[in-house]
């Protein structure tokens, strides 16, 4: 050690940590417009495969997005490209969670298909550098993360929007040990960051018709950072007059995600991005799994589509990766769709999709060799999209199911 006070060093530290989010501040002050993609041309979508399962269910994933935008690249509107450089071993040669010409890279896109990234953890084979999906949701100001979860026949239709730049993440490898008994972390709440997500959330009831919003914290004991975040929802919603709200601690949330009575009253879900990290994972399973939900990371200029879960790394050793479900990925690339104003080929891309992994389920993934490959999977769905009857299809296992549409 340097021989300084471990109190001094530590508030050194931490005066940095505060100058830099003062700046931060002031930058959210002057946020730029949405983009808009009307005047791009040609939207340039980087695909970056990640590491472990990554490159198998990206590749299914952009095949099927290659074809649905096939006439719009042969028409200069699009262009895919790969992005290379991202694996944790190139991470880890650069001691860094992006490096900087993965970084110029992404910046060159208008929008990223992404494989799920290793994040080391303290005390595992990898360096502990920083997780590459944080960062990358850092980097380009992604503050969304949009997670929708369907289960049509149980009546469940939720749409969780979890903050992706501050809360317990922003500061995930800046916290201090002042002495080896005694480690902080940070968590920062923002009146901006707040004020954006939660907006983005009623925008998004409105727009759909929603009559209701769930804010979720834990501002009763949390009480800075969380009260902030209820603070700010409050005076979002009093701009919403006709979206009802209501407010959730996590744990109870958490609870009642499981009760079959209660949970199909969840609609909208706004919350900070632990909360909103932990919470969709559980939702996810409640669908079917992990593997079964895609994410969207929207930002005003930059959005990244992903799944939900990590790489697998235990499939890859075991030798299973093949046989890995693409779905998360494959619904993704359904949001990344509809994000770049392709709506109609993005419900085509979900239809697909619901008729593969929820309706009709011809051959289904288990995640060993008794199961499908993600090829196999791709093939079907490629199939399935293709088929003229699909819309029939749909509709009718929606009926059988007993769906209101
Ligand atoms: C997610 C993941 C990431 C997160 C990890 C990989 C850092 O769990 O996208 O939910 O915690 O945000
Ligand atoms: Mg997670």
């Amino acid at each position: 050690m340097d021989g300084k006070d471990p109190v001094d060093r530590a508030l050194e530290h931490f005066r940095g940590i505060i100058q830099e989010q003062m700046s931060r501040v002031e930058e959210l002050n002057h946020a730029e417009d949405w983009v808009d993609y009307e005047g791009i041309k040609p939207i340039i979508i980087g695909v970056v495969g990640g590491d472990g399962i990554g490159p198998i269910i990206c590749d299914e994933a952009r095949g099927v997005l290659e074809f649905q935008l096939k006439e719009d690249t042969m028409d200069g509107k699009v262009q895919i490209r790969t992005i290379e450089g991202l694996t944790i071993e190139d991470r880890v040669k650069v001691g860094k969670a992006i490096p900087d010409d993965v970084l110029e890279a992404l910046k060159s896109c208008h929008v990223i298909l992404k494989g799920p990234t290793t994040t080391p953890q303290k005390g595992d084979d990898w360096p502990n550098i920083e997780s590459a999906n944080v960062a990358m949701r850092r980097e380009l100001d992604l503050f969304a993360n949009v997670r929708p979860v369907k289960i049509p026949d149980q009546g469940i239709d939720w749409i969780f929007f979890r903050e992706n730049t501050e809360g317990a993440y922003i500061m995930g490898s800046k916290g201090v040990a002042v002495t080896d008994d005694l480690a902080f972390d940070f968590t920062v709440t923002t009146n901006q960051g707040s004020e954006r997500i939660i907006e983005l959330a009623f925008e998004h009831a409105k727009k759909h018709g929603i009559n209701r919003v769930t804010v979720v914290t834990k501002a009763n004991v949390i009480k800075t950072t969380d009260g902030k975040f209820l603070d700010i929802a409050r005076k979002v919603a009093g701009r919403y007059p006709d979206v009802e709200w209501d407010d959730w601690y996590i744990d109870i949330m958490t609870a009642k995600l499981i009760d079959p009575a209660r949970r199909k009253q969840f609609k909208v879900v706004v919350l900070p991005n632990l909360y909103g990290d932990i919470i969709t994972d559980e939702a996810a399973q409640i669908q079917g799994g992990v593997g079964t939900a895609g994410a969207a990371n929207i930002g005003k200029r930059y959005a990244m589509f992903e799944a939900i879960h990590g790489s697998a790394p235990r499939m890859v050793d075991e030798g299973r990766a093949q046989y890995a479900n693409p779905q998360s990925m494959m619904r993704a690339v359904v949001m990344l769709l509809g994000h770049i104003g392709h709506e109609e080929k993005a419900a085509e891309l979900e239809k697909a999709l619901d008729v593969c992994f929820t309706f009709e389920k011809r051959i289904e993934t288990t995640g060993r060799p008794d199961g499908a490959t993600a090829q196999e999977i791709s093939e079907y769905v490629m199939e399935t999209i293709q088929d003229p009857n699909l819309e029939d299809k749909w509709s009718s296992f929606q009926k059988e199911l007993g769906v209101e549409e």
